[in-house]
């Protein structure tokens, strides 16, 4: 299912730390690995401040790891120089939570979509209204939306303008991070359709961040379970709801709200404080909230090692 033959980009090994004050060291990111797959969606979730967005900002190539290597078709990203660099940075398009932020807001948004074509020269000024209207189809926008500023629109359509924007250079991977965190349930759903039906024609890969769990597995092929700079679990899309085992994954299953749920049973929800990046204990980063927490985990990190076919956690109850 996921080919190493078909992953576009290879992070391997990504740790991330940042030095905050002399006697400070923040960890974001732990020794990461994941790749991204063509026409695959990779979910990325886990609670605020886990290194989500550290690992696909360093991932896309927007900031240096403190080690390990990012692979793009097998190459480390170092090396690429020239027709090879642009290409790759033209490959990868990310769209962001905020759609205000990366809209200019006094280009109208036939500018703002076709500005990363006229930066590649891939249009000349004459071609603008025609390939804007192309785009704003594709994302399921009317085409006079072409002449409106961004204040003029709903968030849910900045956001598709967002994408008809990533869109437009045709890449191979587009990373979401948390794009659909502000958006009401409908609009949400209409920008998770709108991916995924592109993924269907354009063979796209999608790295899909978030910190809802609920909504990720219903549609990325594979998901990694990020907690505290780490990815504590990795498996099928598909069997989160059944086959997860890490209990940090299972506590976030437990406290996914439910209409149908029964009141009569307690809630099981995490609610201890996430302990504090800085300066990282020994053991497993999870321990502390751990309701399986034995000897071994508080001396031990556990690796993450496969479980079953696809399927790996970092716990010691499965070690
Ligand atoms: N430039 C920076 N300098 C210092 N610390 C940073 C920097 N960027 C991120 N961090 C820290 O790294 C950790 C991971 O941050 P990151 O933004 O990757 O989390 P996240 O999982 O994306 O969170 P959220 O869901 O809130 O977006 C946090 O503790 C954050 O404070
Ligand atoms: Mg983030």
């Amino acid at each position: 299912m996921f080919k190493p033959g078909d992953a576009i980009i290879e992070a391997r090994h990504l740790t991330k730390l940042y030095q905050v004050s002399r006697s400070k060291c923040l960890t974001a990111c732990d020794d990461i690995s994941l790749n991204f797959y063509r026409n695959q969606t990779l979910g990325i979730v886990g609670e605020s401040g886990c290194g989500k967005s550290t690992f696909v900002r360093m991932a896309v190539g927007l900031e240096k790891p403190t080690s390990g290597e990012i692979l793009f078709y097998g190459k480390n990203r170092l090396e690429l120089k020239g027709e090879e660099l642009r290409l790759n940075r033209r490959n990868i398009q990310m769209i962001f939570q905020d759609p205000s932020e990366a809209l200019h807001p006094r280009m109208k948004v036939k500018e703002i979509i076709c500005e990363p074509l006229f930066n590649f020269n891939l249009i000349k000024k004459s071609q603008m209204e025609s390939k804007a209207r192309e785009l704003l189809e594709m994302v399921e926008l009317p085409g006079s939306f072409a002449e409106r500023f961004p204040h003029e629109m709903s968030g849910g359509q900045r956001q598709r303008i967002g994408i008809a924007r990533a869109l437009s250079l045709e890449p191979e991977v587009i990373i979401c991070d948390e794009i659909t965190s502000a958006l009401d349930v409908s609009a949400q759903k209409m920008i998770v359709e709108l991916l995924l039906d592109l993924q269907n024609r354009k063979q796209i890969s999608i790295g899909f961040i978030s910190h809802d769990l609920a909504l990720v597995q219903q549609f990325a092929h594979q998901v990694a379970v990020m907690y505290l700079g780490n990815v504590v679990e990795l498996m099928n899309g598909k069997e989160v709801s059944t086959k997860a085992r890490h209990p940090y994954t299972q506590a976030l299953l437990d406290s996914i709200f439910d209409l149908h749920m029964d009141y009569s049973k307690e809630i099981v929800s995490i609610d201890s404080e996430i302990p504090s990046p800085f300066n990282v204990q020994e053991g497993c980063p999870f321990k502390e909230r751990c309701i399986h927490c034995m000897t071994v985990c508080k001396t031990e990190k556990p690796k993450l090692m496969e479980i079953e076919p696809y399927h790996l956690a970092a716990c010691h109850r499965y070690g």
